[in-house]
């Protein structure tokens, strides 16, 4: 039997998992170049890594860079409900990395595995919503030594490490990898745009065209499942507490309206808000019968499962993460993988392709970090300006793109005050 290094369900599953990271490899360029070139120069050398990411091909890809950087990586799951099993066996098999992480593991589970990646005292953390440097910064504070700085995948962690650098507390520095333009304008918008409406078809099969669709948040990822969704027939209604991103909703065609309002007449409502409660109680209390509810925001509070499970009679499984609450008053409602992301919980997430720009992102931010040990101040960095533009550089040649530069004459008129009318 094969052994393990970290916790895994099935060291057997690793056959399969080695075919879906070598498809997603197709995709993911970008990654492949860092990837070489890591291999030749080991920039990550002597490098502890604790990364804590949703567990899919996209990340077996940078995985497998980092540790070609020369890199040792600890990898847990950011989600518990988004982990692929067989590719967490085969990373677990490659030498220099140990996964901790199974599909469906419960909260007591979810926080080990977290604890068992910080065990080996990492120098870098790599996190996807903040969970591992929460961890550190309260149960684990003995591990904060060695730390030399950690980068943030996603909008709700990076809120919630600004919040941790407001207080004075954050105790090593953080690079916002979600704010790079080439990650959120690509990833947050086409990557959840479409893997949610992936995830919801493939829960439900349900048909797009001619549906009341009510997206809740209008950032970059509502931005991108209102836009898919109104590609696909729906009629597209928007919720959101922030005046000027519900005009731009408004100018960009949707119709506006509080939850209230929508809560009566939407087919199928998901939530993007990164906050919590954005389907709440009284809106459970007017949704129409059948109507389905998904979340696609980073954690599992943006609906109210509480009031929900307590308003209804029971409930049962009516499909593999579909829940069937039977309402006191004989409405049936359909809640979606638990109120999870539901991109990861019954799909496979945000496809290589877009994945390619933000693990590029993390990878080249992992090793800034590296050559900087020790001379970066305790705060949420942005990703440096010239890793951004390399990134998109690097798409866009895979891509097979061109695209025009400025001639001296051009670039000294760009850089002048002298000509006008
Ligand atoms: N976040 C969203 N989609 C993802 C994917 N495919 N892999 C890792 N993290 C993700």
């Amino acid at each position: 039997m094969a052994t393990t290094k970290g916790d895994i369900k099935d060291a057997g599953l690793a056959g399969g998992g080695w075919r879906r990271i070598e498809w997603a490899a197709r995709e993911m360029d970008v990654v492949r170049i860092i990837r070489e070139r890591f291999a030749r120069e080991k920039p990550l050398l002597g490098i502890k890594l604790a990364a804590c990411l949703h567990v899919t091909s996209e990340t077996a890809n940078l995985a497998l860079a980092l540790r070609d950087g020369g890199a040792e990586v600890s990898l847990c799951a950011s989600n518990p409900l988004s982990t692929q099993d067989d590719v967490a066996a085969a990373l677990d098999a490659e030498d220099g990395i140990s996964v901790f992480a199974v599909r469906g593991e419960d909260n007591d589970t979810y926080y080990a595995h977290i604890n068992a990646a910080l065990d080996g005292g990492p120098h870098v953390t790599m996190d996807d919503g903040a969970d591992l440097v929460a961890t550190l910064h309260s149960t684990r504070r003995e591990k904060l030594e060695g730390l030399i700085g950690g980068t943030e995948e996603t909008t709700t962690g990076v809120i919630r490490l600004s919040s941790l650098a407001d207080e004075g507390k954050l105790m090593y520095p953080i690079i916002a990898v979600n704010d790079a333009e080439t990650k959120h304008f690509f990833d947050n918008r086409y990557g959840t745009g479409q893997s949610t409406l992936d995830g919801i078809t493939r829960a439900t099969n349900v048909l797009w065209a001619g549906k009341n669709v009510v997206v809740a948040g209008y950032g970059w990822c509502g931005k991108g499942v209102a836009m898919r969704a109104k590609g696909m027939g729906s009629n597209t209604i928007v919720t959101e507490i922030n005046p000027v991103r519900a005009l731009e909703a408004a100018m960009d065609g949707h119709r506006v309206m509080t939850m209230d309002e929508a809560a009566p007449i939407g087919d199928i409502f998901i939530t993007l808000t990164g906050g919590m409660k954005a389907v709440d109680k009284r809106h459970v209390e007017t949704m129409k019968d059948g109507a389905i509810v998904a979340n696609s925001g980073h954690f599992n509070v943006e609906i109210d499962i509480e009031a929900l499970e307590e308003m209804a009679d029971g409930k049962q499984e009516a499909r593999d993460c579909v829940d069937e609450y039977l309402m006191q008053d004989g409405r049936k409602l359909y809640l979606l993988g638990e109120g999870r992301l539901i991109n990861l919980a019954a799909a496979e997430g945000h496809p290589s392709a877009v994945m390619d720009m933000s693990f590029a992102n993390q990878a080249l931010s992992a090793e800034y970090l590296a050559q900087r040990a020790g001379s970066l101040v305790n705060k949420v960095h942005t990703v440096p300006q010239d890793i951004d533009q390399e990134v998109g550089r690097l798409k866009l040649a895979a891509m097979g793109i061109s695209i025009d530069t400025l001639s001296d004459e051009q670039q000294q008129y760009l850089e002048s005050w002298r000509i006008g009318t």
